[in-house]
């Protein structure tokens, strides 16, 4: 059991460092996801889990309560009709200028930023391009970087770049698969906070933001929005996911498809 002070508590610490502020119906949800880590850390409330992951010895707790109290969900060509999209919109408008830069903002572990470097590469093959990820959660940037996924979720990559990209495990790794070396060199994962980024650079010609504004309020999501479109290039990509649309109209974003936007103004 979480009581209101406790859950309050944690609920501050969750939104100082994701900005994520979650409502007081959620207290059980997170009175679940916590409960385990409360017996991992032999720690005997969740006012004494708290005071743990506040001070400097929970530091590592702490990364584990963000990545618990985090959706994570994602999946290869996750959103499929917007991978089509882009795959048309690059034949048709080849880039101007390469190495190509994308940037999946909020990658979780990685699919979404993998789906997009097949994607560029069949199209690209000869050029250079460059995918960067960045999420807040450590666990799921490390699961990122290892490229290593159960061989089921492979059902969602279209067959001609399961058959290009991705390599079965064996021995030790049957069951599992991983992508071909140059899609892994090619793509970069760093934790970061959309909120108030640290290592993402500007100038991007595609940016997939999607199925994280969700979490925000109103003015978080503006912000994110700014710190987002301004590492835009102009005449760029923004996709969203597809539930989530811009609150208010902007100046320097156009609608070309529902949740798919082109910069058209610096
Ligand atoms: C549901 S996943 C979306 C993954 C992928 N974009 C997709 O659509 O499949 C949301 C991700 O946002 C991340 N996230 C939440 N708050 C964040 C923040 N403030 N900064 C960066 N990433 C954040 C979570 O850790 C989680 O991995």
């Amino acid at each position: 059991m979480i009581n209101t002070q406790e859950f309050n508590q944690l609920n501050r610490v969750l939104e100082q460092h994701t900005g994520i502020r979650l409502a007081s119906s959620k207290k059980d949800i997170m009175a679940s996801r916590m409960s385990r880590r409360l017996r991992a850390t032999k720690l005997k409330s969740f006012g004494r889990y708290y005071q743990y992951i506040i001070s400097d010895e929970g530091r590592n707790e702490l990364s584990i309560f963000i990545d618990k109290m985090t959706t994570h969900e994602t999946y290869f060509f996750r959103e499929i009709a917007q991978f089509e999209f882009l795959y048309d919109y690059l034949k048709n408008n080849k880039p101007k200028r390469f190495p190509i830069k994308v940037w999946s903002a909020a990658s979780s572990t990685g699919e979404e930023a993998y789906s997009l470097a097949m994607l560029i590469d069949d199209l690209f093959y000869n050029q250079p391009w460059h995918i960067y990820g960045t999420d807040i959660s450590r666990t799921a940037v490390n699961m990122a970087q290892d490229a290593c996924y159960a061989i089921s979720t492979a059902q969602k990559i279209p067959s001609k770049y399961r058959k290009s990209y991705c390599l079965k495990g064996h021995g030790d790794n049957e069951g599992a698969f991983t992508l071909i070396n140059k899609i892994k060199h090619n793509c970069t994962f760093t934790i970061d906070n959309l909120l108030e980024l640290k290592t993402v650079d500007y100038s991007f010609d595609i940016i997939f933001l999607r199925n994280v504004l969700i979490y925000f309020d109103e003015n978080k999501q503006q912000k994110i929005l700014d710190n987002i479109v301004k590492r835009l290039n102009y005449s760029g990509l923004l996709f969203l996911g597809h539930s989530e649309t811009l609150k208010k109209k902007r100046n320097d974003l156009k609608l070309l498809q529902p949740c798919i936007y082109k910069k058209v103004a610096t």
